[in-house]
């Protein structure tokens, strides 16, 4: 489970996030919807550590890990997969090397345990045949199933994805998000969708935050965005704007 509890973060003078609080509990889906700009991949660097609040707490499964040194927060940052909005793949390296870098490079697993593990994500990510290929020559869905099985070869029980269809084409999209939901229900697992689609929101998400000009100002049950007052959420519905 991760928390943020009141959390404002700057950079420079700009006020970006203004006593934010968020939940996200284990074995649900909930997505963070937001317009450009907003802050969206901030909330999941703090998560993650990679950035500190100016004030505030981020609590995962219960440790403040606010204040931990950058040791301190390996082992954290292994419970929870992030899948960067443009992939992060490395362009040298053919399919299967990127999904057992971290394996290798991190984890310094004995090479037979790599080479299983990486057989387990090729398979559950319908990549068959393309193990010796380099990024560069699969289509942008099949990147982004590259991705997520590199975020997952650490079996993380949180997955962090940071608009996780933006670029991709209608069918590749519905193939991402069923995948996310796939994954969820198959491995328990958490995840965490950061987007400013709408329509991904209500394909999966079990709940939603809304952070509008810094606040959150929805976070409840998906379906209740439709009972929302606030002028922004019932603009966004009533206009149909598909993308923020
Ligand atoms: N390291 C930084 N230094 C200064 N300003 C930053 C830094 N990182 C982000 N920002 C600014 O903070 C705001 C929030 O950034 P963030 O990347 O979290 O937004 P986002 O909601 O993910 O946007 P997008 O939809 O474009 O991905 C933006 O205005 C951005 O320009
Ligand atoms: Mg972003």
């Amino acid at each position: 489970m991760i928390e943020l509890r009141n959390i404002t973060l700057k950079y420079g003078e700009r006020e970006i996030l203004k006593n934010v609080s968020l939940t996200i509990k284990d074995n649900t889906i909930k997505a963070i919807l937001g317009p450009s700009g907003v802050g969206k991949s901030t909330i999941l660097k703090l998560m993650l550590g990679l950035i500190k609040p100016n004030s505030g707490q981020v609590f995962v499964d219960g440790t403040d890990i606010t204040s931990l040194k950058e040791p301190e927060l390996y082992p954290i940052r292994r419970k929870m997969g992030m899948v960067f909005q443009g992939n992060a793949l490395f362009d040298s390296m053919s399919i299967s090397e990127n999904l057992g870098f971290f394996l290798r490079e991190n984890l310094k697993l004995p090479e037979a345990e790599v080479q299983e593990r990486v057989a387990e994500q090729i398979k559950f990510s319908g990549l068959e045949g393309y193990e010796d290929q380099l990024p560069e020559n699969l289509s942008g869905g099949m990147r982004k199933r590259v991705a997520i099985g590199r975020a997952l070869i650490f079996k993380p029980h949180m997955i962090l994805f940071d608009e996780p269809t933006a670029g991709l084409d209608p069918v590749s999209s519905k193939r991402i998000l069923h995948l996310i939901r796939t994954l969820q229900q198959s491995s328990n697992l958490g995840a965490v969708i950061v987007t400013h689609i709408i329509d991904d929101v209500f394909s999966i998400a079990d709940h939603a935050a809304v952070l509008y000009q810094g606040e959150i100002i929805f976070d409840d049950e998906t379906e209740k965005l439709h009972q929302s007052e606030h002028p922004f959420i019932r603009s966004i519905l009533s206009d149909k704007i598909l993308e923020l």
